[in-house]
C-alpha cells in the first residue's frame, strides 16, 4: 500500500530544502495538490514505533514510516490514484525550440518550436530535472546549428537529448548507455517521435566512440565520471566539436574544469538550481 505524507500550505518549497529531504526519504513522486505538498512513498514496512499510526486507516497494523520533516500527516493512498495524479500534474516543458510534453498534454507550440513526446518510465530524462533542461538548452542554442553533425549522447537514459539532436537536425544522432533497461524505453521514445536516433547498450568507460568521429558529444552523469572521461571525450570529439557535460552538483564543478586535458578548452559555464553545465570545445591541437 503506498502512503502519502501531506504538508498543507508547503506547494510552493517543492523545489526547495523541503522537496529535497523528501526525495532524500526516498519518496516516489511529489505532488502539488493545491496549496499542499504530498509526497508519495510506494512502500512503507509494516510494525514500526508507537505514535505512527497513519491517519484515515482502521485496518492497517501501525508502520515503520520513512524520516520525514515534520509539520506533515500520513495518508493511506491507492496506487493507481498517486500514479494517475503524477501523470496528469506532469506539465510540457518548453527549454528554447523544444518542447517536452507527455502524451496526454496537448502542446502549444509557438513559431519555431518543435514538440518531442516523452512519457516518464524507468529510464531517466523527461525534461523535468534541471540537468537535462540544461543539456537541452545547449543542443538546442541557436548558435550551435547540429543540421548535418554527429552527435553522442552519453548516458541517454530515456533517449530525450539523442532524439532531441535527431529533431533538431543531426546527420546522425547516437545514444549509448551502460543500462540495458533503457535501451527499449529509449527505442520506444524514438519511435513515438519518428526519430531516426540510435541507442546501444555500451559501457563508455570500456568502448569510447573512435577517435574524432564526434562532432557533438553531450553527457549527463556526474562530476567523477566527467573527470575520468575527460580523455575519452578529447578524442572522441572532431576539431572543434563541442562537448556539454552535465549532472555536476554545485561546488565541484571546478574540479571538472580542472580535469580538462590542453585539447578541451572551457567555452562557457551554466547552472540551474544546484547543477553546472560545462561547455567546452576540442581545440586543433596536434599530436592530441
Ligand atoms: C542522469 S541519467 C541521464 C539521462 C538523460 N541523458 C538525461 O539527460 O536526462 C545518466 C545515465 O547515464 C548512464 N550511465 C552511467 N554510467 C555510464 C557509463 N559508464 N556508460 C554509459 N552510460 C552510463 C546511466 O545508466 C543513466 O541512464
Amino acid at each position: 500500500m503506498a502512503r502519502a505524507y501531506r504538508l498543507p500550505g508547503r506547494a510552493a518549497e517543492a523545489e526547495g530544502a523541503l522537496g529535497a529531504a523528501l526525495w532524500d526519504a526516498s519518496c516516489e513522486a511529489l505532488l502539488e495538490d493545491g496549496d499542499d505538498l504530498v509526497a508519495v512513498f510506494a512502500e512503507v514496512v509494516p510494525g514500526g514505533a508507537p505514535g505512527d499510526e497513519l491517519t484515515g486507516e482502521r485496518d492497517d497494523a501501525p508502520a515503520a514510516l520513512p524520516a520525514v520533516p515534520p509539520g506533515g500527516r500520513w495518508e493511506a493512498v491507492d496506487e493507481r490514484d498517486h500514479v494517475a495524479a503524477y501523470f496528469a500534474g506532469l506539465d510540457a516543458v518548453t527549454v528554447g525550440r523544444v518542447v517536452v510534453a507527455p502524451t496526454h498534454r496537448q502542446a502549444l507550440l509557438q513559431a519555431g518550436q518543435t514538440v518531442l513526446w516523452l512519457d516518464p518510465g524507468m529510464a531517466f530524462g523527461t525534461g523535468h530535472h534541471e540537468t537535462t533542461r540544461l543539456a537541452l538548452a545547449a543542443l538546442a542554442d541557436p548558435d550551435l546549428d547540429l543540421r548535418g553533425k554527429r552527435v553522442l549522447d552519453v548516458g541517454s537514459g530515456s533517449g530525450l537529448l539523442a532524439i532531441a539532436a535527431d529533431r533538431l537536425g543531426a546527420a546522425d544522432a547516437l545514444g549509448v548507455d551502460v543500462d540495458p533497461i533503457t535501451l527499449p524505453i529509449a527505442r520506444a521514445n524514438a519511435d513515438l517521435n519518428r526519430s531516426r536516433a540510435r541507442f546501444e547498450v555500451t559501457d563508455f568507460a570500456l568502448a569510447p566512440p573512435a577517435p574524432g568521429g564526434v562532432d557533438v558529444l553531450v553527457a549527463n552523469l556526474f562530476a567523477e565520471l566527467h573527470e575520468a572521461f575527460m580523455d575519452a571525450y578529447a578524442r572522441a570529439l572532431a576539431p572543434g566539436g563541442r562537448a556539454f557535460l552535465t549532472g555536476i552538483l554545485a561546488g565541484k564543478e571546478d574540479a571538472v574544469e580542472a580535469a580538462l586535458p590542453s585539447s578541451l578548452r572551457l567555452v562557457r559555464r551554466e547552472r540551474e538550481g544546484e547543477w553546472w553545465l560545462l561547455a567546452v570545445e576540442r581545440v586543433a591541437e596536434s599530436g592530441a
